[in-house]
C-alpha cells in the first residue's frame, strides 16, 4: 500500500480505536490513548468473572476460549474486564492447587468434564497460569484485558459484612493486598493484551475511612506501576464505586505517573434501591444523573482543584431476560448519559452461567451476554444496542473546529434520527444523522444549514422543511431528565416518539409533569440525546 493510503489507513484504525491486543494505554486529560499513535482508545469491554470460589475464568467447562473470545470480538467490544481474587496469589493452600483440584475441591467434577472437552490444556494448569493463558487467549482474538481485583477471598462480591469490603476487615488485609497486586502485575508483565488493572472492586462498609482510602491507593498504584509500568492503573471510590466527591478538593499524589491514571464508576438500577421501580422515569432519570456527575463524572473536566482524568463505568447492566421493571427503566436513562459524556466502559457481564453460584452448580446468570449454555446470546437486541456506544463519539485533539456535529440519539432502540432518501427515520448512528442542534434558533437542522425538522401534526412523521422560523420547527429540551424534544402543537406539546422505529413521530409529550407516570415504557420511546461528536464517517453502511 502506498503512503497515503497507509496514513489513511491509520487514521482509519486510530478513529475506530481497535488496536492491536499490544498497545501501550496512557491517559491524556480525559481520555486514554495509544502511546504509539497518539489516537483515542475508547474501552468497550465487557466483565468475565475469575473471582469465585474456584477462582478459574467461567465457562471453560461450555465452550473452547477461543470461541468464547471471538464472540466478544465479534460482538464488537474491544475489551474484557477479567477479575480475580488476592488469595489465589497471596494464599499457600490456593496458591498449589490446580483448575482440577480446585474443581474437585468443591466436588464439581462435571466441570472438571467440561473442561476435559473444550480446553483440556487448562487441566493441570496452575490457577494464575490459567488466567494468564484466558488473557493471552482474550489478546489473539484482538480484545484487551483489564485485570479486576474483585476480592480478597475468593466469594460472590459484594455486601457490607462480607469481609471483603474494606482495607482492615476479615479478608482484607491491607500488606497482602499489596503483594497479590504486586504478584500479579508481574506475573502478566509479558501478556501484552493486559492494558490496565484496577486495584480494587466496590470499596464499601462500614470501615471505610478517607484517610485510609489516600494512603492503601496511593500505595497499591505505586506497587502496581513499579511491578509493571505499561498498565493504566484504575482507581475505585466508596460506596460501592458511586462516590469519588471527594477528590475534587483533594487529588491523589500521583507519584510522577499521573499520566496512568482512570477513576472507575458502578451504576445499576438497584444502587438507588427499588428507586426505579416506583417514580416518574423522567424525574429519576434527571436527578439521578445529576448525582453521578456531581459525585463521579466530575472528574472528566477540568476544575481550579481538579485534572481531567478518564471514567471507567466498569459494571452497569440489566436483567437480559428483559423482566426487571427497574432494570428497564434504567438503561435508557444510563445509556443517554453513557453516549453524552462518551465514557469508557465494562458491561456486566459475559458469563451466562457459573460453575458454582449460590451452592448451586451452574447457576445462571440472567445479566449475561451468554444464554446459560454458552451457545448464543441471551438477548441479542439488546446487545445490538451498545453499538453505538462501542466507538468514540469524541475523538481528542482534533484541529479542525468544524468538524463538530450533532446526532440524535434514541437509546431504547439504539438507533440515531437519519435521513434516507429526504425522509427522517431510525437508523444506525454511523454515517447518518447528520444534525446541527442550534439551542439559540431552537431548531434542529442538517448541518447544512438547508433544512430543519419540522413537525407535521400528533402520530405524524416530521418532515424536512427549508421553512425554519415557523412554531413547527422551534424545538426545546423538555422535561426534568431533559431527553425529550418538543415542539408547541395546536392542543399539546408535541414530542419526537420512536416507539414505531424505524419510522419517527411526534406524539404528545407524556409524562412532563406527571408524578407517577403510569407508562414509563411509552415516556422512554420519547426520549432521544442530542450528542456532540467530531468523529468522521467512518462506516460505509447503505442508506436505504
Ligand atoms: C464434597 O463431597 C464430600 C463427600 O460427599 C463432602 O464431604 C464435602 O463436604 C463436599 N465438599 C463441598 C465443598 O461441597
Ligand atoms: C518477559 O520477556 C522478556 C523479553 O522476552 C524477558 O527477558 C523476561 O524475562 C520476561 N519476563 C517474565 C516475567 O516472563
Ligand atoms: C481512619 O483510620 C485511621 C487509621 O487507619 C484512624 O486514625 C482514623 O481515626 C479513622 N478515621 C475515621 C473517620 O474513622
Ligand atoms: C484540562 O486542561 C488541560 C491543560 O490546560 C488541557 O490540555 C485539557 O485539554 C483540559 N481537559 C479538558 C477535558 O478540558
Amino acid at each position: 500500500m502506498d503512503l497515503k493510503t497507509f496514513v489513511i489507513f491509520l487514521a482509519f484504525l486510530c478513529v475506530c480505536s481497535w488496536p492491536a491486543a499490544s498497545v501501550r494505554l496512557l491517559t491524556k486529560s480525559r481520555w486514554i490513548v495509544d502511546e504509539e499513535s497518539g489516537g483515542r482508545v475508547k474501552l468497550a469491554c465487557v466483565n468475565l468473572v475469575s473471582h469465585l470460589e474456584s477462582m478459574l475464568t467461567e465457562g471453560l467447562n461450555r465452550q473452547p476460549l477461543k470461541y468464547i473470545a471471538n464472540t466478544v470480538f465479534s460482538q464488537g467490544f474491544n475489551c474484557v474486564r477479567l477479575t480475580w481474587a488476592t488469595f489465589m496469589v497471596t494464599k499457600p493452600e490456593y496458591q498449589s492447587l490446580t483448575v482440577t483440584s480446585s474443581l474437585m475441591s468443591l466436588n464439581l467434577s462435571s466441570a472438571v468434564d467440561g473442561i476435559r472437552a473444550n480446553n483440556p490444556e487448562f487441566l493441570d494448569l496452575s490457577l494464575i497460569e490459567a488466567l494468564k493463558r484466558v488473557a493471552m487467549g482474550l489478546g489473539e482474538a484482538g480484545l484487551m484485558v483489564i485485570l479486576d481485583n474483585q476480592v480478597s477471598k475468593p466469594q460472590w462480591c459484594c455486601a457490607l459484612h462480607d469481609g471483603n469490603a474494606f482495607f482492615g476487615d476479615e479478608y482484607f488485609d491491607p500488606q497482602a493486598w499489596l503483594l497479590g497486586l504486586t504478584t500479579v502485575a508481574s506475573a502478566f508483565i509479558n501478556v501484552s493484551a493486559v492494558v490496565g488493572m484496577s486495584l480494587r472492586n466496590e470499596l464499601r462498609g462500614p470501615r471505610s475511612n478517607l484517610t485510609d482510602w489516600y494512603t492503601y491507593m496511593q500505595a497499591g498504584a505505586a506497587a502496581v506501576h513499579a511491578a509493571n509500568p505499561d498498565v493504566l492503573v484504575i482507581l475505585s471510590g466508596l460506596n460501592y464505586d458511586a462516590d469519588l466527591k471527594f477528590l475534587a478538593a483533594k487529588p491523589v499524589n500521583l507519584l510522577g505517573f499521573g499520566n496512568k491514571i482512570v477513576y472507575e464508576l458502578h451504576w445499576y438500577s438497584f444502587t438507588d434501591g427499588n428507586a426505579w421501580e416506583k417514580g416518574n422515569a423522567n424525574d429519576l432519570c434527571g436527578s439521578v444523573t445529576a448525582r453521578i456527575n456531581d459525585h463521579m463524572a466530575f472528574v472528566v473536566r477540568n476544575s481550579s482543584t481538579f485534572s481531567a482524568s478518564p471514567l471507567f463505568v466498569s459494571e452497569f447492566g440489566i436483567d437480559q431476560r428483559g423482566v426487571s421493571v427497574k432494570d428497564n427503566k434504567y438503561i435508557n436513562c444510563f445509556l443517554a448519559f453513557a453516549a453524552d459524556g462518551d465514557f469508557e466502559w465494562a458491561l456486566w457481564t459475559l458469563q451466562g452461567s457459573y460453575y458454582l453460584r449460590n451452592k448451586q452448580p451452574g447457576f445462571e446468570e440472567t445479566y449475561g451476554i451468554f444464554n446459560a449454555r454458552w451457545d448464543g446470546l441471551r438477548n441479542p437486541v439488546f446487545v445490538a444496542k451498545l453499538k453505538p456506544l462501542q466507538q468514540p463519539f469524541q475523538v481528542p485533539f482534533s484541529s479542525s473546529q468544524e468538524a463538530w456535529y450533532q446526532i440524535i440519539y434514541h437509546p431504547a432502540s439504539g438507533l440515531c434520527v437519519a435521513v434516507s432518501k429526504g425522509d427522517l427515520k431510525l437508523d444506525s448512528c454511523d454515517g447518518h444523522g447528520l444534525f446541527a442542534f442550534k439551542a439559540s434558533e431552537e431548531a434542529l437542522g442538517l448541518s447544512d444549514d438547508s433544512q430543519c425538522i419540522a413537525a407535521q401534526g400528533e402520530g405524524q412523521a416530521p418532515v424536512l422543511s427549508g421553512i425554519c422560523n415557523n412554531p413547527n420547527s422551534a424545538w426545546q429540551i423538555v422535561s426534568t431528565s431533559k431527553l425529550q424534544i418538543a415542539v408547541n402543537g395546536s392542543i399539546a406539546m408535541l414530542c419526537l416518539d420512536g416507539r414505531s422505529s424505524p419510522l419517527l413521530l411526534t406524539s404528545k409529550c407524556i409524562c412532563l409533569m406527571d408524578s407517577g407516570c403510569g407508562n414509563d415504557e411509552a415516556l422512554e420511546m420519547q426520549w432521544f440525546k442530542v450528542i456532540s461528536t467530531n468523529r468522521k464517517y467512518i462506516s460505509n453502511s447503505t442508506t436505504t
